[in-house]
């Protein structure tokens, strides 16, 4: 399939069918469900065993809970096709300054341009495999950056395997590269956007 066949034709539009949800705001019968989708995150999973990936849900589960539960910061954003109530995408991020993020190589390659304070780190960013390519991905991102800006965040550090070209058209000519950095056991490249 081509780049062009695979896309929505009007895909800066919202996707026929599909509500952004806020995580805050999902039913909680539907909570579980975003666990699936990392069984299907394609590169972003690839290499990694059947445990490895129970293991991947599990945790982002755990900490969606926490941020429902107002015990942890950050926010994020589920996809929901409206018509079978399926979560279908996922988008989340958590302030720089965050407890596990202290003190790592990024927040200090961060620091040479902004306070960490200032700045969001996106991350879990996946699109069930069917729904790819009609503009979910982007509204998803677009939702944390509209929240980000409404927090009083002024940058956001977007994390990205090096090969993910669908992933880097999300990232902005301008941000900055910040280099490489363990994450989930795999190198990614780190950009900062200044989102003001
Ligand atoms: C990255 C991901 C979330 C994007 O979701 P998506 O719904 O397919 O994204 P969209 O349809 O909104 O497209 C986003 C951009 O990707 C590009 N894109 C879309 N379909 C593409 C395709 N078939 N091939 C290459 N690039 C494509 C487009 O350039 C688009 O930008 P544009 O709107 O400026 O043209 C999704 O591909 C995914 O889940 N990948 C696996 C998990 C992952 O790698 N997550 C990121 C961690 S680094």
């Amino acid at each position: 399939m081509t780049k062009m066949e695979s896309m929505h034709p009007d895909r800066k539009r919202p996707t026929p069918g599909i509500r952004i949800v806020n995580l805050k705001e999902l039913p909680e019968s539907q909570v579980d469900e975003i666990g699936n989708l990392f069984r299907h995150a394609g590169d972003y999973s690839q290499g990694k065993t059947e445990e490895e990936l129970r293991m991947m849900a599990a945790h982002s589960l755990l900490g969606i809970r926490n941020i429902r539960k107002k015990e942890r910061r950050g926010f994020g954003f589920v996809a929901v096709d409206s018509e079978t109530k399926r979560v279908v995408g996922l988008g989340q991020a958590m302030p720089l300054t965050d407890k596990f993020s202290q003190g790592s190589p990024l927040v200090e390659a961060v620091r040479n341009y902004a306070s960490p304070k200032v700045a969001v780190f996106l991350y879990n960013h996946v699109v069930h495999p069917d729904w790819r390519g009609r503009g979910i991905g982007r509204e998803i991102h677009q939702a944390r950056i509209l929240k980000a800006v409404e927090q009083g965040y002024t940058h956001v550090v977007h994390l990205v395997l090096p090969a993910n070209n669908r992933r880097k058209s999300l990232i902005p000519k301008d941000a900055k590269c910040l280099g490489e950095f363990d994450f989930n056991g795999r190198k990614h490249e780190a950009y900062l956007q200044r989102i003001e």
